[in-house]
């Protein structure tokens, strides 16, 4: 059995630096950092595109944590040489501090219909989903290969890059099928030279966060239409299914620990408090048997009594529940 296929010892992690992109809106990447500092004692990296995020991050993970170090970062991680001045930055403040782990987990949503896309919105898509996770692997990947110790190496992608594309979110799905791709390929390249770095991608279903609203608050910012220096971290958007921030960083680990590759988050007990899945195995399933049918079934495009949405991937336990609750919010 290769190293990469072994369970792993989390506690190895303690007084490393964890390093997390997307880290200011108190959402996923806030999680992660709070999880690895209070419960692993590493020491965290919190970047994300404003200063005011940053600061704000960096000053609360001070305040909870005392025994970690932390950093705030300012980058924009569609650009290298931001991502290059960041490793600067961390070499600088942590010394002779290891990698122990890094999250490229910035992303952005828009929900719009191919035709109602416009390139800019594609671009801006592809550019921080895709790019910019490669800009991370090539700012911090070879640092940690220098290093004989175990690390963790996680994109964020999304359960939406491993489902069929659903209607209103084809740039989004798109980008994140990628992320999918190319960190499986990630896994390959580097299994035989750097066995010591564990590679995976992270797939959430439905987390607290305010995506949606601070995809487009960045959007305004890059027109000029509001300023970086009014922009403050969001609160967070729930419903009864969301996961908090802190449980699914808890199953991040777990699935970690446990060598997982996939990492899956789904709406499940222990990590919700809920017997509503978002069953995202078996929605994968179905795209799979759709693959060896060598067919697509779109019939979700055809709804059977009005009211019901029009989706191929909001179809679990989940989903109907909060319908029955709700009918009125998805018409
Ligand atoms: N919340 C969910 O249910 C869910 C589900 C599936 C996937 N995801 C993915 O999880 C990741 C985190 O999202 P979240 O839901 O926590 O929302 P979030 O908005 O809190 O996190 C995304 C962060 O990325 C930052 N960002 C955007 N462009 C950036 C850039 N160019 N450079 C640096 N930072 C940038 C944003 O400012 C934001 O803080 C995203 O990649 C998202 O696609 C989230």
């Amino acid at each position: 059995m290769s190293k990469q296929q072994k369970t792993f010892d989390l506690t190895q992690l303690k007084g490393k630096i964890a390093i997390v992109t997307g880290a200011g809106n108190n959402g996923i990447g806030w999680g992660l950092c709070k999880h690895a500092a209070g419960h692993l004692g590493m020491h965290v990296v919190a970047m994300d595109l404003h200063k005011n995020l940053v600061d704000s991050a960096q000053a609360r993970l001070r305040s909870a944590y005392p025994e970690v170090k932390v950093l705030g970062i300012e980058c924009d991680v569609t650009k290298p040489d931001q991502l290059a001045a960041a490793l600067i930055s961390i070499e600088t403040y942590f010394s002779d501090l290891e990698i122990g782990a890094v999250f490229a987990n910035a992303g952005i949503f828009f929900h719009k219909t191919i035709l109602k896309s416009s390139i800019e919105d594609w671009s801006a898509t592809l550019n921080v989903n895709v790019i910019g996770v490669i800009n991370t692997i090539k700012a911090f990947l070879p640092k940690m290969q220098l290093s004989k110790n175990d690390s963790i190496f996680c994109t964020t992608a999304s359960v939406g890059g491993l489902v069929r594309g659903d209607g209103g979110t084809a740039s989004y799905q798109a980008s994140k099928h990628a992320v999918v791709s190319l960190t499986e390929s990630l896994s390959f390249e580097i299994a035989s030279r750097s066995p010591q770095i564990r590679v995976h991608v992270l797939c959430p279903c439905i987390v607290e966060s305010a995506l949606l609203r601070n995809s487009k608050t960045n959007a305004k910012e890059q027109s000029g239409e509001i300023a970086a220096k009014d922009i403050e971290p969001s609160s967070i958007e729930t419903n009864d299914f969301a996961m908090t921030t802190e449980s699914h960083a808890q199953q991040v680990f777990d699935l970690i620990a446990a060598n997982k590759f996939y990492i899956i988050t789904d709406n499940v007990r222990p990590y919700v408090e809920h017997d509503y899945p978002f069953e995202a195995l078996a929605i994968v399933s179905e795209r799979m048997e759709n693959m060896l049918d060598l067919t697509l079934d779109n019939s979700g495009a055809f709804p059977k009594k009005s009211g019901d949405v029009k989706t191929a991937t909001l179809t679990g336990a989940m989903f109907r529940e909060a319908q029955k609750r709700n009918p009125q919010s998805s018409k």
